[in-house]
């Protein structure tokens, strides 16, 4: 394993301790409100420290844009690591098992390394570009399934900003039409997982954050996936607005998604 991915899963397995040990006590967990539909909680931060201290040992140069602490260094490193403490937040302070620690690193700006660790599955997903994906070392690829109609797509809801709303459940009505079914489970970073292994055939959601996306993605692209905007296009980092599949996969949904923009 790359000494750089190694620091990334021991991060990852160091704030999943936090987060599973508060989950035996919800009921004691403080949860605050950003903004609507938009929730942390104390154990996002503790996860989050957990998570700086060791990146910050090994590597303490190194830039960081974190979801509840922010940006530290950016500009000053070529390396950047990108990290959600949960993502899921919704659902782990509901008790609902759905959310994983999400941490990528991006060296000149291109995503190098990637962890997404889903404590309750104990699921493990790693990838280094140019070397494949992995859940718990097993190579993973993304589905062979080639007709939409067969296909399961995962998504979210723009519950955060609700300016997409009509246009999203547009989409969806058609997606819901043409594909054996969709699935909402309220974690991106699982959602790209599971397209790169093959649970879902698909997945598509607007306005995610970097922290949402940036290790999930290079999970897909290394499972032999793609990922693209809702035009085809680069540019899903920095828009949020995400598409993920198969290349035949991924080409049929970008179709049906164009017909309502
Ligand atoms: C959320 C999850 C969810 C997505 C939201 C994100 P958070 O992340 O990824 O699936 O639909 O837009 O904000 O807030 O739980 O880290
Ligand atoms: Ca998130
Ligand atoms: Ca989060």
């Amino acid at each position: 394993m790359h000494p750089m991915l190694n620091v990334a899963v021991k991060a990852a397995r160091r704030a999943a301790n936090v987060i599973q040990r508060a989950s035996l006590n919800l009921d004691t967990v403080r949860i605050e409100k950003k903004r609507h539909n938009d929730f942390v909680t104390e154990v996002d931060q503790a996860a989050e420290q957990a998570i700086l201290e060791v990146i910050r040992e090994a590597y303490p140069k190194h830039a960081i844009l974190a979801e509840e602490s922010g940006a530290h260094g950016i500009g000053q490193s070529e390396y950047e690591w990108i990290i959600d403490p949960i993502d899921g937040t919704t659902n782990f302070f509901h008790g609902h098992p759905q959310y994983a620690v999400s941490i990528a690193l991006a060296h000149k700006g291109q995503i190098q390394q990637a962890v997404v660790y889903d404590p309750n599955r104990n699921d493990l997903f790693t990838a280094s570009r140019g070397v494949g994906a992995f859940l718990n070392d097993r190579r993973i690829r993304v589905s062979k399934r080639t007709s939409l109609n067969e296909c399961l797509i995962a998504t979210g809801f723009p519950v955060v900003d609700q300016s997409m709303m009509d246009t999203y459940l547009a989409m969806l009505k058609d997606v819901l039409a043409k594909t054996a079914g969709a699935r909402r489970e309220g974690a991106a970073s699982l959602d790209l997982c599971n397209v790169a292994c093959g649970r879902v055939d698909g997945f598509f959601e607007f306005n995610l954050k970097p922290w949402d996306i940036a290790a999930g993605s290079l999970i897909v692209q290394e499972a032999g996936g793609i990922v693209t905007d809702m035009d085809g296009e680069d540019g899903w980092l920095e828009s949020g607005d995400i598409v993920a599949g198969s290349p035949k996969v991924l080409a049929q949904l970008l179709q049906i998604l164009a017909a309502h923009r």
